[in-house]
């Protein structure tokens, strides 16, 4: 009989007549999409698993608690056979075959009439894959098929671009740490979709190689200034982008809204009437010492975590962060932006308190294949910057959380497989 490959096709349900027998793990599989169709769906089963009788509680099928008979395939539009019973099977397949009725066979593929691609769903499609290989069915082949296409489609690896529906604007994407692997599926995504993209120097810039070619990349550190401050010369771009109606993502390290001015780009663009979405990503305070091997929180260690900007010395009247009261907690301090001022800041922290012997790491270029840990106390951290050579980017932890991974997490090494 199953001589062609099948002729692809969507049902349409709603309202209609669905006749499921069987009430076992076939069932529970393929009654959620058949439900989520609209269909009326009929169970006509005597026994049915704990799930596909939650589904018959909330009303979302109808069950007959009883064998197949004749009869019941009448009036309906698509039927699914999956009882334990051979014979029953091959009388409702047949049943099917005269009333027209379109028909799946758990049991006996070659006797259906219809088969269950595997499907998946993304970005509002559904994939739905079939095998042209009739003699040759392979089941699961065709699930990786669709996992990979849906997959693909979800992580921004394969890029599938909207037509009617993408809309321009500014899209603000936190790009995580620097690992590629380690920006969300949705910023992936956007990026997948873009027309232009303006990046960061921190951030993955890996992804940016894998851009189709016809995608403009501009690199925010390269914008010329002229006679505006960085800032307004990168809102500038952004804007006049998006007015020539681009899809325009602006990719940045970490999350957007940690050091990453990501709220006056938003105000910059709201000014100027352009959307804007805001994509968080994993910032590098929590995500670079943990690839490193040190937790920012620890049980019966540090119940807190601070997160501080280094950027400007603890003297400096332009610094906002309170260093004395910093000084004064026991738990973990993050250290931003902090590599150039860690005497000063170290310092000011025994000043006002905190141990010299407290343990301080410093992890530089961390989630990338350079990634590097170099190990110190308040008392030593100046020096040992300075005779290792530790450069920006650079994420320093201070506290005893630094110490509690094991000893092996210490070492120089990067996470991320290279
Ligand atoms: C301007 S701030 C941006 C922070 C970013 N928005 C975030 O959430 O991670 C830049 C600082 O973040 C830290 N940083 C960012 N990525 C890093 C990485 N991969 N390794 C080490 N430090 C990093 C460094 O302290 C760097 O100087």
């Amino acid at each position: 009989m199953a001589e062609h490959p099948a002729y692809p096709v969507g049902l349409r349900l709603t309202g209609r007549r669905v006749v499921v027998l069987g009430g076992g793990q076939v069932a529970q599989r393929r009654l959620p999409a058949l439900i989520a169709a609209g269909g009326a769906v009929v169970l006509i089963s005597p026994e049915a698993t704990p799930s596909v009788e939650a589904m018959a509680d909330a009303g979302e099928i109808t069950w007959e608690r009883r064998r197949y008979a004749e009869g019941d395939l009448e009036d309906t539009w698509y039927a699914l056979i999956a009882t334990g019973d051979g014979e029953a099977n091959a009388r409702a397949s047949a049943e099917a075959e005269r009333h027209r009725v379109w028909c799946v066979r758990a049991d006996d593929a070659d006797q259906a009439t219809a088969w269950t691609p595997a499907t998946g769903h993304s970005e509002g499609v559904t994939v739905a894959v079939l095998t042209t290989d009739v003699k040759g069915r392979d089941p699961r082949h065709t699930a990786a098929i669709r996992d990979a296409v849906v997959e693909g489609l979800r992580d921004g690896t394969l890029v599938a671009r909207h037509h009617r529906t993408r809309t321009p604007g500014v899209a603000l994407v936190g790009g995580g740490p620097g690992d590629p692997d380690l920006i969300t599926v949705r910023g992936r995504r956007l990026l997948a979709e873009a027309d232009v993209v303006i990046a960061d120097r921190l951030g993955p810039r890996d992804l940016l190689a894998e851009l189709p070619p016809h995608v403009e990349v501009i690199d925010a550190a390269k914008i010329p200034y002229g006679r505006f401050m960085a800032q307004e010369a990168i809102n500038n771009a952004l804007i006049e982008h998006a007015r020539q109606g681009k899809a325009v993502v602006r990719l940045k390290g970490g999350d957007p809204y940690v050091f990453g001015r990501g709220m006056e780009e938003l105000h910059a663009l709201a000014e100027a009437g352009i959307t804007c979405t805001v994509v968080p990503g994993i910032s590098s305070s929590v995500s670079v010492p943990g690839a490193a091997g040190i937790p920012v929180t620890h049980r019966g260690v540090a119940h807190e975590f601070t997160v501080v900007s280094g950027h400007v010395a603890p003297d400096d009247e332009r610094s906002l962060v309170d260093w004395p009261s910093l000084a004064k907690l026991t738990g973990t301090l993050v250290v931003l932006m902090g590599v150039d001022k860690i005497d000063r800041i170290a310092e000011t922290l025994v000043a006002h308190g905190r141990s010299p012997q407290t343990p301080v790491a410093l992890v530089q270029e961390g989630t990338t294949a350079a990634q590097r840990r170099v190990d110190a106390t308040l008392a030593t951290v100046g020096e040992t910057v300075r005779t290792e050579q530790v450069r920006p980017p650079a994420v320093i932890v201070i506290g005893e959380v630094v110490n509690v991974g094991p000893p092996a997490e210490r070492t120089p090494t990067p996470s991320r497989p290279s």
